[in-house]
């Protein structure tokens, strides 16, 4: 055999090779990071998660029941399914699942619309099933969050029936009653356009109009009537003693109607000081507020013990896609600067980059795996608890059939395998899938290095069992490149530099640090740090993120 043969033989050998170690180790050099915790990881998560301050420390999961598995083959996703499928969140590494509403309900606006606040809407099983499914969650120490709606019933409520049928019944005051179309003690309208031009729609059995800050087939309670004070502090009670962890609170801060203030007015501060009161009667729950995106997490918490445990930001949660389509971090700072410089002590951050109100994290992401990917490492690094919404982590698209409104787009049924049913029901589900299922769906996504799932793995992984990231301290570094975000994140021995890019051209910055401790090694991602006096120096990688290890090797 001549050398040039040999040589050429040494080619057809060596590149499969060559393919097989690009698979197994990326551009850095670095093996690909791991998708499960050590063992190590997985005890100290354990400790972590236990006792009062779990909810600081866990991944929460927004789970949309109807849309995740069906156990009974009527197309509709039910208990006894999620209860299914707690394995596959358990091995995500999801510690706590936020369930959306499950009581009865019209369904005028996906459940939002409670027809009864103590039993279970047939359609995703009964109170069996949903013990069942809190026992089964509990004993694979994954936490169950049920969604509060306490701002409206649905007309459909037996006390909404009773007060709209006269003017004189037990319910006759439980809403917000008017003989015109406004009242001058009631200052608010809708919500938003979404929900109708009129907050007044007209009974003619009671001659009178009641007040809706949403769909009409939402009355709004009347909150200065102690009796529904009483009554929904009691359902909060039942709820709490059937071994729920907490409430994922929907618009809590419109409970009181006022003149002039709409949201969080001090009748309703004083309202959720007197809820959280009732969550600590009992150990180790917790609630988080869907907060005003005007007035910010901050008042929602009050002193930082009396009132929410965690709030969403959804300055972050529902505006980063405009900070990757303008290539600026600007926004982001303006979102993360309020929980270093606002918050009360003890108050957590509640982080997201979807859920059921807005268009899927793909589409704000403009279709680019890498935006969702720094999006998703920015609400897992920076001072919160993320929230992950179910399908996300597979890059589900957005649907485009509705039966209930535009947000349905959101709402599509979870893809487990590639066949046409996608494992989710043996039936027809009772809204059809996002396109792209085939190929987005747990199955598909589970076998290739290179899917979003596999990635989402990772970044779980990378922060199981390290506090550093649910309660270390947060600073954010100002860069003079705005395309770059930076943070710190420190508790007692262990820090960490942050930097995350908005661009995906290669890019470097400079920003004045004091009291550094060294940069030590990439730990995630790519990129290169350095610090020479109080000018730290970064660089990324095109679309690239990176976490540097800080402080002595
Ligand atoms: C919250 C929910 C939303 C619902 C509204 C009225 O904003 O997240 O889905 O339409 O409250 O309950
Ligand atoms: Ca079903």
């Amino acid at each position: 055999m001549g050398l040039s043969q040999l040589a050429r033989l040494v080619k057809v050998l060596t590149l499969p090779v060559i393919a097989l170690a690009m698979i197994l180790v990326n551009c850095s050099g670095a093996p690909p990071p791991p998708t499960h915790p050590t063992p190590e990881q997985q005890a100290s998560a354990d400790q972590l998660l236990t006792g009062p301050d779990w909810y600081r420390h866990a991944v929460f999961y927004e789970v949309n029941t109807r849309s995740f598995s069906d156990s009974n083959g009527d197309g509709i996703g039910d208990l006894a399914g999620l209860t299914s499928r707690l394995d596959y969140l358990k091995d995500l590494g999801i510690d706590a699942i936020w369930m959306m509403p499950i009581m009865p309900t019209p369904f005028f606006d996906s459940g939002y619309d409670i027809a009864d606040y103590r039993t279970i809407n047939p359609d995703y099983g009964d109170m069996a099933a949903f013990d069942a499914l809190v026992a089964a969650a509990h004993q694979r120490k994954i936490r169950v969050m049920m969604d509060l709606v306490l701002n409206h019933t649905s007309s459909e409520h037996a006390w909404f029936k009773d007060s709209s049928s006269s003017a004189t019944g037990t319910y006759a005051d439980w809403y917000v009653w008017s003989d015109t179309p406004s009242r001058a003690d009631v200052g608010c309208g809708t919500y938003s356009p979404q929900f109708g031009d009129s907050a007044w729609t007209f009974v003619p059995a009671r001659n009178q109009y009641y007040f809706h800050r949403f769909y009409p087939q939402q009355p709004d309670l009347n909150y200065r009537n102690p009796a529904v004070v009483a009554e929904t502090l009691d359902t909060v009670k039942f709820w709490l003693g059937k071994g729920v962890d907490g409430f994922r609170c929907d618009v809590i801060g419109l409970l009181f109607e006022s003149a002039t203030g709409c949201d969080m007015i001090p009748e309703t501060v004083d309202y959720i000081k007197q809820l959280r009161a009732v969550l600590d009667q009992f150990p180790d729950r917790a609630m988080v507020a869907e907060t005003d995106i005007g007035l910010g997490p901050a008042p929602y918490f009050g002193s930082g013990t009396d009132m929410f445990h965690m709030a969403f930001n959804f300055h972050y949660g529902y505006l980063w896609g405009l900070a990757f389509l303008g290539q600026n971090a600007t926004n982001v700072y303006s979102a993360l600067g309020p929980v270093v410089t606002d918050y009360p002590p003890g108050a957590q951050d509640a982080s997201l980059i979807g859920s059921h109100d807005v268009a899927r994290a793909w589409s704000h992401a403009s279709q680019l795996a890498w935006r969702q990917q720094r999006a998703v490492e920015i609400s897992m690094f920076t001072k919160a608890t993320p929230f992950v919404y179910y399908g996300d982590e597979l890059s589900v698209r957005d649907g485009t059939t509705f039966v209930v409104d535009s947000r349905d787009s959101a709402r599509t049924p979870m893809p487990w395998t590639p066949s046409p049913g996608h494992d989710f029901s043996t039936a027809t589900p009772w809204i059809p899938f996002s396109d792209g299922a085939d190929q987005t769906n747990v199955q598909t996504e589970d076998a290739d290095p290179s899917s979003m799932l596999t990635f989402y793995r990772q970044l779980l992984t990378f922060r199981r069992g390290h506090a550093v990231w649910g309660t270390g301290d947060m600073s954010l570094i100002t860069l003079d490149n705005p395309t770059l975000l930076a943070l710190v994140r420190q508790v007692a021995q262990e820090a960490y530099l942050v930097v995350e890019s908005f661009s995906e051209d290669p890019q470097q910055a400079t920003g004045q640090v004091t009291n550094l401790p060294a940069v030590g090694p990439v730990v995630w991602g790519n990129g290169q740090a350095s610090i020479d006096g109080t000018n730290l120096h970064v660089q990324l990688p095109g679309a690239g993120s990176a976490v540097f290890k800080l402080g002595a090797p």
